[in-house]
């Protein structure tokens, strides 16, 4: 399994690497335990970058049995969503205190599925980091442009648009943090940024987050990435890391880019 040091930081200067897997809404009971194995028969013999922390983001529902098949692997747990509020009435919502209890360090907040399919704002998205900063997790802000964005040549004002309501949250917030640019006309799409066009927008991120006196953070790119385009993105001065949908559900595709060069 690849080596995770376990500490709380984690640098964006390209030292370590992070690949995180968004699982979404997929996996079961039967299948789980499947995956795990596969995933470490394949990791087993590999060589990979020295310092790759890996993340799994399963269902709610599954953290618990993804949290044992977890222990002493040197994966770490995280959650796809989590509340802004503490507790209460809201039906549906689970709390950074009950990702906590279920063993999550990590928690993606603002993917593209849920501004799109729940109208989460970037305002709503960056109470949702604060709550997990709050709470002592690691929340991974996704950001990207729409293809009409894209076309336009908006994509550095909406990332920046997005972005802000995050800067406020200060900079000792803002040291937790790990930002995900995905371009949403490049998830589940199979086009992929080139890793020229997605590093220009992660210099954008980067010199954004320097002036907000954090210029280390760790910057993933998300959007159809594979095993056969991973190591072509981690090439790239600042991207330091990837966002993984459907291909981390391929245990095989997925050690493939843990491992990529
Ligand atoms: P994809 O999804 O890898 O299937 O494009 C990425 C994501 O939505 O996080």
């Amino acid at each position: 399994m690849p080596k995770s040091d376990n500490s709380s930081t984690l640098a964006g200067d390209g030292a370590e690497r992070l690949v995180v897997a968004n699982w979404k809404m997929n996996g079961s009971a039967a299948q789980n335990g499947d995956f795990f194995a596969a995933l470490q028969s394949n990791l087993a013999n590999a060589s990979c970058h020295s310092l790759v922390r890996t993340v799994i983001c399963p269902p709610f529902v599954y953290l618990r049995e993804v949290a044992q098949a977890l222990d002493d692997s040197g994966l770490e747990l995280g959650a796809q969503d989590v509340s802004v509020h503490d507790s209460g009435a809201y039906t549906g919502e689970i709390s950074a205190q009950m990702l906590l209890d279920a063993s999550c360090q990590w928690v993606i907040v603002g993917h593209s599925e849920r501004r799109q399919y729940h109208a989460e704002s970037s305002e709503i998205t960056a109470a949702k980091a604060r709550q997990a900063i709050a709470h002592g997790l690691r929340p991974i802000v996704c950001v990207g442009e729409s293809l009409e964005d894209h076309r336009s040549g908006r994509t550095l004002d909406v990332i920046e648009s997005q972005l802000a309501p995050v800067w406020e949250l200060g900079a000792n917030a803002v040291r937790s943090l790990v930002v995900a640019y995905e371009p949403v006309w490049a998830i589940g799409s199979g086009l992929t940024a080139t890793p020229e066009e997605a590093q220009k927008v992660h210099a954008h991120i980067r010199s954004l987050a320097q002036a907000n006196n954090c210029a280390s953070m760790p910057l993933l790119y998300g959007g159809s990435v594979k095993a056969d385009n991973a190591s072509g993105l981690f090439a790239m001065q600042d991207i330091d890391g990837a966002l993984v949908g459907g291909a981390s559900l391929d245990p095989r595709e997925f050690a493939s880019i843990i491992t990529a060069e």
